[in-house]
């Protein structure tokens, strides 16, 4: 007898669109680029011991509020992608007092979150102790392997001149770097073609100036040598300006709870008109609503938390009381709550968990896998820090 995915009514007719218990949607319909899944919709892998896990109360009511869980995947370009990944930068430099894993564990890891077929990795030339240059691309070209819907992405245009993360210094490209940055990345990682190159910083260019750089890597990619173009930390401007030149598929600035400018409201009232920010704010919104994928980068805090650890004041997610009560009663980490929190928010996220050790993918697949589920309630409590 079929059964419906969420209250688990058993006596459900085939022919019917949705639960006729609980009314929930069979097929449900998609409005945005993001919410269609392009596998079959990942609320059909939710089974009941999610769902008693997500509550502190059996009873059917408590169920029957749950939301159904994002889609499974996401499209980068054209590219149908887990939107569950890692970032590999404490993988290459010294992220806290006990400073980065050896070079073969480092590949141990790396080959472990192959193995579970993690959506993304993100890395960038620049990820790499301080003398040895495209030391993180290298370790990849290693190591990887062809998964199902996974993507190795790059990045050029910052440099890294000491051993820390807090040594980064702008590296403007002249005319020609951009296909050099690409050419490097591509025999590092032992590519044909990049799954995603992108300007690591877009700040430090006039208008006129980034445009040509923007133009180049355009070049690059109509010779098959980049898949997708993707911009780190950019403001709106920049993006709507290169994405007047070239399709671009993603975008990496930072979100986390301790800032979340990139989702607020792209345009806000000014003497009773509505005037359009310049800022990051907004970049999140924007990307949802243009078909890109947008990658939150120091979720947790990244390398300010590690440092500060032991220091008083809001430097980690467990510094949210909201949230450590949440993911408490859901029996997970604040870590993971975060990671599915931001998810279900927004179904153009693909997460890039910095990654130190092989148990943070086992904890980032868990969420992968549909561990945490919210309520409307929930949601909104979370949308409240
Ligand atoms: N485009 C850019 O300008 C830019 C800038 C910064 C970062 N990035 C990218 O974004 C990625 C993510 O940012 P990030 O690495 O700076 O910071 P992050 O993701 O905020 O934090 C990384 C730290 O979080 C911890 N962590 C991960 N999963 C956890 C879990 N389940 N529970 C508890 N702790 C967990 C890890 O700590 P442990 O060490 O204890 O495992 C890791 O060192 C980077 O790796 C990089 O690829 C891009």
């Amino acid at each position: 007898m079929p059964h419906c995915p969420i209250c688990l009514f058993t006596e459900t007719p085939l022919s019917s669109s949705s639960c006729s218990l609980c009314d929930t949607p069979f097929d449900t319909p998609f409005d945005t680029p993001f919410e269609k899944p392009l596998d079959s919709p990942s609320i059909s892998s939710v089974n009941s011991s999610i769902l008693s896990r997500n509550s502190s109360s059996n009873s059917l009511t408590s169920l029957l509020d749950y939301l159904p869980p994002p889609p499974s995947t996401l499209t980068l370009g054209s590219t149908p992608i887990s939107p569950y990944g890692i970032g590999t930068l404490p993988l290459s430099i010294s992220y806290s007092s006990s400073g980065r894993p050896p070079r073969p564990s480092a590949l141990q890891i790396l080959q472990h979150a192959f193995k579970l077929n993690v959506g993304y990795i993100d890395t960038g030339d620049s990820y790499h102790p301080g003398d040895d240059p495209g030391y993180m691309e290298s370790c990849l070209g290693e190591v990887r392997t062809e998964g199902v819907g996974q993507v190795i992405g790059t990045k050029g245009g910052m440099e890294l001149v000491g051993s820390k993360s807090t040594d980064w210094r702008l590296r403007k490209f002249r005319e020609g770097e951009v296909r050099e940055c690409v050419e490097g990345s591509r025999r590092r990682l032992g590519v044909e073609s990049l799954g995603v190159w992108s300007f690591h910083h877009c700040e430090g260019y006039g208008e006129e100036e980034f445009g040509r750089l923007v133009r180049e890597a355009k070049e690059c990619k109509e010779e098959g040598l980049v898949e997708n173009i993707g911009l780190c930390n950019v403001r709106l401007d920049q993006l709507e300006f290169a994405r007047s030149i070239v399709e671009i598929a993603a975008v990496q600035n930072q979100w986390n709870l301790w800032n979340r400018e990139a989702e607020f409201e792209i345009d806000e009232e000014v003497g009773g008109k509505r005037k359009r920010k310049v800022g990051k704010r907004g970049v999140l919104r924007y990307c949802q609503e243009n078909g890109i994928v947008f990658f939150p980068y120091g979720m947790f805090g990244g390398v300010k938390a590690r440092y500060a650890e032991g220091r008083p004041g809001k430097v980690s997610v467990h510094d949210f009381k909201t949230v450590v009560d949440m993911a408490e009663e859901k029996g997970v980490s604040p870590n993971q709550l975060v990671m599915a929190y931001v998810r279900q928010k927004w179904n153009c996220v693909c997460l890039i968990v910095g990654c130190r050790k092989k148990e943070r993918i086992d904890e980032l697949v868990k969420i992968r896998d549909g561990l945490v589920l919210f309520t409307e309630g929930e949601m909104e409590v979370l949308d409240a820090i």
